[in-house]
C-alpha cells in the first residue's frame, strides 16, 4: 500500500495538533502524555513507535488507533514525529 498522498498528510497533521496534542501538547511538547518532539524521540525505532500508535498502549490512557489509521499512516506519523516538520517530500 502506498504512503498517504499530501491530503491525507494534511489530516494527520490536523489529527496530531488536535487529537493527539490534547494529550501530547498542542506543540507535542508533552502533557498528560509524553513528548513527542525529535528530540523526546531520537535514536527511537519507528516501526516500534508505529506499533503504539495503532494498538495504544493498555493500561495507560494512550488509545488505539487501528480502524482510525491504517498502517501507512501510523509509520508516516511516526516518521513524522522522529524527523519533525521536514517528513512533507513527496
Ligand atoms: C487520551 C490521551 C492520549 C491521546 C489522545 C494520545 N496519546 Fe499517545 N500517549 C498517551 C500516554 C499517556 C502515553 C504514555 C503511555 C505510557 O505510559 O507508556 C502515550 C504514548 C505515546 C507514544 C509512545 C511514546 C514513547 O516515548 O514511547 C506515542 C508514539 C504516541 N503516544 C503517539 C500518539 C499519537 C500519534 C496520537 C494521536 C494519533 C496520540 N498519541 C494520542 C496519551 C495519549
Amino acid at each position: 500500500m502506498a504512503a498517504p498522498d499530501a491530503a491525507r498528510r494534511a489530516e494527520l497533521e490536523g489529527l496530531l495538533r488536535n487529537d493527539c496534542g490534547a494529550c501530547h501538547g498542542g506543540r507535542l511538547h508533552g502533557g498528560l502524555g509524553p513528548a513527542l518532539t525529535p528530540a523526546a524521540l531520537a535514536g527511537r525505532d519507528p516501526a516500534a513507535l508505529a506499533a503504539t500508535i495503532l494498538a495504544g498502549r493498555p493500561g495507560t490512557p494512550m488509545p488505539p488507533w487501528r480502524g482510525l489509521l491504517s498502517e501507512e499512516d501510523a509509520r508516516w506519523l511516526a516518521e513524522r514525529l522522529i524527523m519533525g516538520e521536514r517528513n512533507d517530500a513527496p
